[in-house]
């Protein structure tokens, strides 16, 4: 089999990482993976994890630049290095690139501006996946924490390469799933860009209040 077909299973139509390694071994699965993470672009502004967890702080205004495709794939090979139920990676990603498709979302998330943001991830649950031979709500509850785990490890990742994002929870799955055009329900919409401004951490409460010791 030529390379061109093999390469045609690697990468969704409309999307490819921006560096490639000169030759792709296809039988080792995290080959791409491992490469976009170790990567360029040079300037990531932190790997230190613990000052990335620190220093982020949530944005709702961004500046209308965009996301260099660079930051965009290591944000999704991030995602892809969360752990998943039995390694099953009960979840999807979808990248929205389509301006139109950007103006449904931010409908479809009860009318919050900023979901029209330089780049938008969609995470969707994919209990389909989870091949455990487990009832369905076990499988279902497996995929939410999937999807979810996987956007928390793209938003760090974000925060690392300089960039800000918002959590969106508040969707209608429905409108969400039309505007993307999947039947995979959604768990977040992650948006990023650059920020308009840095602004401090938001203050957490006390651990006394957070933590429950247990003897
Ligand atoms: C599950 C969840 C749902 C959220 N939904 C929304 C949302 O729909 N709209 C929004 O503007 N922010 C949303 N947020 C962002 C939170 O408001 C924000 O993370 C919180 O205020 C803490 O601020 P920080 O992220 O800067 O620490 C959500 C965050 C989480 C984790």
């Amino acid at each position: 089999m030529d390379s061109e077909n093999k390469e045609e299973k690697i990468y969704p139509l409309g999307y490819e990482p921006q560096e490639k390694p000169d030759t792709l071994d296809h039988d080792i699965g995290n080959h791409l993976l491992d490469f976009i993470l170790k990567s360029g672009p040079t300037e990531i502004v932190d790997t230190d994890l613990f000052a990335v967890m620190a220093k982020r702080r949530s944005t709702r205004k961004f500046l209308d630049k965009p996301v260099e495709t660079t930051k965009v794939d290591k944000i999704i090979a991030a995602a892809d290095t969360a752990p998943t139920a039995g390694n099953f990676q009960g979840f999807e990603i979808f990248y929205i690139k389509s301006p139109d498709k950007k103006k449904l979302l931010v409908e479809a998330c009860n009318k919050q501006p900023y979901v029209d943001a330089p780049a938008v991830l969609v995470f969707c649950k994919n209990p389909s996946r989870v091949k455990f031979d487990f009832p369905d709500d076990i499988l279902k509850k497996f995929a939410i924490q999937d999807a979810t785990l996987a956007a928390g490890y793209s938003q760090l990742a974000a925060q690392a390469l300089g960039l800000s994002s918002i959590w969106i929870g508040m969707f209608d799955e429905q409108k969400v799933m039309d505007a993307i055009g999947t039947d995979l329900a959604p768990s977040s919409v992650l948006c990023i860009g650059y920020p308009k401004q840095t602004k401090f951490p938001k203050p957490r409460r006390n651990l006394k209040d957070l933590v429950h010791v247990t003897w």
